[in-house]
């Protein structure tokens, strides 16, 4: 460093000096209570908190989670699979949490409308981004209930449109696996942004931070592990008599075993 560097570094610790002695919070959990902007104060309408917590609930957590069951857990740890078929674990989680999801999402986009006064960009990115995930969380109930019929040996008429994998069920498959998971990382933009235009504190960025990324750690654990299975298959096993099983997978890192494939990766030792 030369003299005239190092004199200029300690002349502006010296000027910085006392502001930051000033600012200092007094304990470590200050830094965490204070808003985002770094102002004393904060202040948010209270049908706004409700928008928040409703949006945190159905978006960041509910919506995720039953995604997340609905990818892993078409076949559960321990089930004997292809000898016990069709477990119905996943579908009860997925109805059950997509339903109470989409209904928190609703509640707290009623509590939002026209509260907003759209100022700064984040604001206006959060309101529009907002609206798409409402309409994309609609979409997609609407299409789980329009995915047709299901047919197949144990079903009372073996024609059905996931057992022969009709283009209506491929359809389906395709846009809703993948509005899905798009819908879900742009729920965790709209949440940052959301926190921004409210000038949230800043624990709850760093608890949503955490959250996502044990979210993903999980997503990617399990991924590698093999467990995302083709729904077909965990339905009416891996025999090609099945006419979807010679039909190709529908989206992406989908996997197909044999029974000695399975046996082998997650049967007893
Ligand atoms: C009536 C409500 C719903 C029904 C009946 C339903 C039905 C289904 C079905 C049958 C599957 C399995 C598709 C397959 O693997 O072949 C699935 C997967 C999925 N669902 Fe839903 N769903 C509903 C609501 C939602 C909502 C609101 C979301 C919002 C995010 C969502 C996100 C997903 C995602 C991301 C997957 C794919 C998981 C993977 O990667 O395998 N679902 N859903
Ligand atoms: C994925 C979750 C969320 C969705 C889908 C969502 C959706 C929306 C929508 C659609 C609006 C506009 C309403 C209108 O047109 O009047 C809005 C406004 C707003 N939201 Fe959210 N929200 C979410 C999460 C959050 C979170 C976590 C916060 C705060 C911590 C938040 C704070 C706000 C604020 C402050 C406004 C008003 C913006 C303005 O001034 O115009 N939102 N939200």
């Amino acid at each position: 460093m030369t003299q005239r560097s190092a004199c200029f570094v300690a002349l502006t610790g010296l000027l910085v000096m006392p502001a930051v002695a000033h600012a200092a919070p007094a304990q470590p959990w200050d830094w965490l209570l204070t808003p985002l902007s770094g102002a004393s104060e904060h202040h948010i309408a209270g049908r706004m908190v409700w928008h928040a917590r409703l949006m945190v609930l159905g978006w960041g957590t509910l919506l995720p989670l039953g995604a997340l069951a609905a990818r892993f857990f078409k076949i559960v740890p321990g089930q004997d699979w292809p000898q016990q078929l069709d477990h119905k674990a996943w579908w009860h989680a997925h109805r059950v949490l997509q339903y109470a999801g989409v209904l928190a999402m609703t509640a707290g986009l009623v509590l939002a409308w026209g509260l907003g006064n759209r100022h700064g960009i984040a604001a206006q990115v959060h309101a529009w981004l907002g609206w798409s995930l409402c309409l994309a969380g609609w979409i997609q109930v609407a299409g789980g209930l329009l995915r047709g019929g299901k047919g197949g040996p144990t079903d009372d008429q073996l024609r059905g449109d996931h057992y022969d994998m009709t283009r209506r069920r491929i359809g389906f498959e395709r846009l809703h696996k993948s509005l899905g998971w798009l819908a879900i990382a742009l729920a965790v933009m709209t949440i940052a942004l959301g926190l921004i235009a409210a000038d949230a504190p800043r624990w709850m960025a760093v608890v949503l931070a955490l959250w996502w990324s044990a979210f993903v750690a999980v997503f990617v654990w399990l991924q590698r592990q093999g467990r995302c299975i083709d729904t077909y298959q965990a339905i009416w096993g891996p025999s090609a008599m099945h006419p979807g099983n010679r039909q190709p997978v529908v989206g992406w890192g989908v996997r197909r075993y044999t029974a000695a494939a399975w046996r082998a990766r997650f049967g007893p030792p």
